[in-house]
């Protein structure tokens, strides 16, 4: 699939809004993601307003990006949905990826943003929106057009040293 050598990570944006359109496919590709028994713990919030941006630009050193974005979608993991607890970041970690897919595929940029299992990222974004304990902040996703010099190209990471047929050769 070429968009997966495609996808970069884009941390900077044209001062331009996503449509409204593009965030429901961007969600729908979230939910189409494998889970452990099938699971499905997320939950999206789409975020829009420069003054959530603003504050989930400072959870880190590395997430300033967000106050230029247009569009972010935090992803959080509802633990009343966590059948099997211990993989709920496995679940969250590959909707997560399914949304940077269809961001480069949608002509977008994102960026993964860790915050789980940081302690002191999720309190942060719990408290930015008032969660209750059982939801549980995964990542943030900024997404916009990629701005001035950014863009999904392709990067070779091909490494066949990596790689062992039928047992580990070292
Ligand atoms: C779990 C995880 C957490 C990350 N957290 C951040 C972050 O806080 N800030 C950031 O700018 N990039 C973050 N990234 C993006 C990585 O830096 C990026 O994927 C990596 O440098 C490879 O570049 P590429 O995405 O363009 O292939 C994160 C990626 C992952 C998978």
């Amino acid at each position: 699939m070429d968009i997966i050598n495609l996808r970069r990570s884009i941390r900077r944006y044209k001062d331009q809004p996503v449509e409204q359109e593009k965030i429901e496919k961007l969600l729908r590709a979230a939910m189409q993601a494998p889970s452990a028994a099938n699971q499905q713990p997320w939950e999206f919030i789409v975020v829009q307003d420069e003054k959530y941006l603003k504050k989930l630009s400072e959870i880190s050193a590395y997430s300033k990006m967000v106050a230029e974005a247009p569009l972010a979608i935090v992803l959080i993991g509802n633990e009343d949905r966590m059948r099997l607890k211990l993989h709920w970041e496995q679940d969250m970690a590959a909707a997560t990826q399914n949304i940077l897919l269809e961001s480069a595929y949608l002509g977008l940029g994102a960026v993964w943003l860790g915050v789980a299992p940081m302690e002191d990222r999720m309190k942060l974004i719990s408290e930015i929106f008032g969660l209750k304990d059982r939801l549980k902040p995964f990542c943030v996703i900024p997404i916009g057009y990629p701005g001035e010099g950014q863009e999904n190209k392709f990067v070779d990471r091909f490494d066949s040293s990596r790689i062992h047929y039928e047992t580990y050769n070292s």
